[in-house]
C-alpha cells in the first residue's frame, strides 16, 4: 500500500473480527513506527502494548468505573476544554451523532450512548490495545510528536492489513490502565488504540467522517 492510499483509507474502526495479530506483526509496525518524527529528535513517546489476560483486566476494571460513573472529566488533565467553541463543538457532535444513528442510537438515549461509549473499553474487540505515554514534565511539543507517533502506528498498520481507532476515551479510566501495564507514575497517557482486523460487516464500520473545505483551513499567503 502506498502512503497516499493508506492515509486515504485509514479510518477509525469500532469493530473488529476477535483475530489474533501476531506479536511479531506488532513488533514490525512498531519498528517502523520509531522512524516517526519528533522536535529535536527527542522521540518521547513510550508504548505499551496489551493482550489476552492484561487486556482483559484492563478491559473488565475500567467498565466496572465506567459503570459506576466513576470516570476523571478529560479538562481534568487539560486534554480537552470544559468548553467547546461553536465549530468545534458542531463538529463532535456531528460525527457522533452520525456514529450513533448507524448503530441504532437515537438522541437523548442515555442508555445506548452509554453502551456505544462502553465498547471503547472493550476496545471494540480488538485483541490488542495500545497506551502511547509520554514523560509528565513533557509539554505541548512533546504532545505534538506523540500525536505524529500515533498516526504513523495507524498508517502502518494499514500497511500490514490491520486497522485501528485511536482512543483519548481511556483518559477518563487512568488508574486501572497505569496499574496493569505497570506504567509509571511520572508519564502521562496521551492516548489508548485498538488494533486488529476490522469486522468488514460491521455497520459503525462504514462511518466515513466528514472533513471541513479545505479552503476554510488552508491559508495561502504570497501566490498570485
Ligand atoms: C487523539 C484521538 C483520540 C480519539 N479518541 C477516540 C475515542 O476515545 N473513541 C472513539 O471512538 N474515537 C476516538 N477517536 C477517533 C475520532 O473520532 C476520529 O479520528 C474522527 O472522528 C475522524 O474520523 P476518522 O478517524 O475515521 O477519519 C480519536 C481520535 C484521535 C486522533
Amino acid at each position: 500500500m502506498n502512503v497516499l492510499d493508506a492515509i486515504q483509507n485509514r479510518r477509525s474502526i469500532r469493530a473488529f473480527r476477535p483475530d489474533p495479530v501476531p506479536k511479531a506483526t506488532i513488533e514490525q509496525i512498531l519498528q517502523i513506527s520509531q522512524r516517526a518524527p519528533s522536535g529535536t529528535n527527542t522521540q518521547p513517546w513510550h508504548v505499551y502494548v496489551c493482550a489476552g489476560a492484561v487486556r482483559q483486566a484492563i478491559s473488565d476494571d475500567v467498565l466496572a468505573l465506567a459503570r459506576a460513573g466513576k470516570g476523571a472529566k478529560y479538562e481534568d488533565f487539560e486534554y480537552y476544554p470544559a468548553t467547546w467553541n461553536d465549530v468545534h463543538r458542531d463538529r463532535r457532535r456531528g460525527v457522533g451523532w452520525s456514529l450513533y444513528s448507524l448503530v441504532g442510537v437515537a438522541k437523548g438515549d442515555r442508555e445506548g450512548s452509554a453502551r456505544q461509549s462502553a465498547r471503547n473499553f472493550l476496545f471494540f474487540d480488538a485483541p490488542v490495545g495500545l497506551f502511547v505515554t509520554v514523560d509528565r514534565y513533557l509539554t505541548r511539543g512533546s504532545w505534538a510528536d506523540a500525536g505524529m507517533y500515533l498516526q504513523t502506528i495507524m498508517l502502518a498498520a494499514k500497511g500490514f492489513g490491520l486497522d485501528t481507532c485511536p482512543q483519548a476515551a481511556w483518559i477518563q479510566y487512568q488508574e486501572p490502565v497505569f496499574k496493569h501495564l505497570g506504567i509509571p507514575a511520572d508519564q502521562s497517557l496521551v492516548s489508548g488504540m485498538s488494533l486488529g482486523f476490522a469486522d468488514p460487516n460491521a455497520i459503525e464500520n462504514t462511518l466515513i467522517s466528514e472533513r471541513e473545505a479545505l479552503e476554510n483551513v488552508a491559508h495561502y499567503r504570497g501566490f498570485d
